[in-house]
């Protein structure tokens, strides 16, 4: 084991540089060298590579984002590329292969969600000595208890809660708060309960819009004239479906979500007599500084994977377990999406102190 190459793929979110400095930093300090790949999977078909040292690293711990950029379209399986002038998608993996050989790379270090992970583990059903790094705010990997970013999200969301808590009281409104979770509604079940939200309603739990209604009209009655809302992008109401803003071509999920928020406020508003506002957080989520839970289990990650680098362990990923860093297959962890379970500890505690899910 002489040189490992890393890269971020897909959406990003806080910590991904904390993963970079500790991978880095560890690896620096066995003798190792390491190339940083740029823009995830599309610089490994490219082979747009950086040197990573000591002095690219001074100083990214805290920054939000990644210095190398990232991209959540580019699948080295299916990738757009000019043949006699027309474009076509062409399996490209072949490609990425050649270029971490010919750059003498022994060992590929992946940061990624289920999609930049699902395409390390092709490449490791090819051959590649690949090693996964979880990582999304959405927190919906299984495998590991978290993923890094995730609680850093939460946070961001939870800051959003208090302050819409704040004006919707002084209106006597219902305030709505959109926060991601595309298929899990971790954000916004831990974000719902840290930011003492009355309703939370997550992709797991379709809800009905009289009991959100109803929740809301009971608060009004006891004297509390406003009620806030987390509501996951990917909820659906009873019967209906999730609210899709358009499509994506050319990304791993085409599915661009976003509007569950919207409908919902105007439901109330129309249905129901209630003034609503609705506020979308989007990408604030994935932006900015990594609170120090995230930086430790960033920090964790790296250092775990190149530990796996130099123990030759591959095709695996680094997962958290209780307290413990532990490598899991990559297999594992890309088959299937971690759901909220209905049994969540969490989520029971919530409903026993009386929050609203919308079942
Ligand atoms: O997967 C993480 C995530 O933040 C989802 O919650 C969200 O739906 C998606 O990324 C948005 O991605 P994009 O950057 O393409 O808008």
């Amino acid at each position: 084991m002489r040189k490992i190459a890393v890269l971020t793929g897909g959406g990003d979110c806080p910590g991904l540089n904390a993963v970079i400095r500790a991978i880095v930093k560890s690896a620096t300090g066995y003798g190792l060298e390491v190339l940083g790949i740029l823009d995830g999977f599309r610089g490994a078909v490219e082979g747009d590579f950086m040197p990573l040292t000591l002095k690219d690293v001074s100083g990214i711990l805290p920054r939000g984002g990644t210095i190398l950029g990232t991209t959540n379209r580019d699948n080295p399986f299916a990738y757009e590329t000019k043949v006699n002038g027309l474009t076509q998608m062409v399996d490209r993996s072949d490609d990425v292969i050649r270029n971490l050989k010919e750059r003498g790379v022994d060992a590929l270090l992946a940061i990624g969600g289920d999609g930049s992970l699902n395409i390390a583990l092709k490449l490791a059903n090819k051959g590649l000595s690949v090693i996964g790094i979880p990582k999304t705010i959405d927190n919906d990997l299984m495998a590991t208890d978290q993923t890094f970013g995730f609680q850093t999200a939460v946070d961001t969301a939870q800051e959003a809660l208090d302050r819409l808590h704040t004006t919707a009281e002084s209106h006597h409104r219902v305030m709505v708060l959109e926060v991601m979770g595309r298929y899990a509604g971790w954000i916004a079940l831990y974000a719902g309960v840290a930011g003492g939200a009355d309703v939370i309603l997550i992709p797991e739990i379709p809800y009905n819009i009289n009991r959100v209604a109803l929740c809301i009209q009971k608060r009004a009655k006891l004297g509390k004239k406003f009620s806030i809302i987390v509501v996951a992008e990917g909820a659906k109401p009873l019967g209906g479906e999730m609210v899709v803003e358009r499509m994506v071509s050319g990304r791993f999920d085409p599915i661009k979500l976003g509007g569950i928020g919207a409908k919902l406020g105007n439901d109330l508003e129309e249905h129901y007599g209630l003034e609503t506002r609705v506020t979308v957080l989007g990408h604030l989520q994935r932006g900015g500084s990594p609170n120090a839970y995230d930086r430790v289990l960033s920090t964790r990650y790296g250092v775990a994977a190149v530990d796996a680098a130099l123990e030759e362990e591959f095709g695996i990923m680094v997962a958290l377990r209780g307290r413990d860093i532990v490598r899991v297959p990559l297999q594992e962890a890309v088959d299937q999406i971690k759901y909220v379970p209905l049994n969540d500890p969490l989520l029971l505690a919530a409903r026993t102190f009386g929050m609203e899910m919308g079942d």
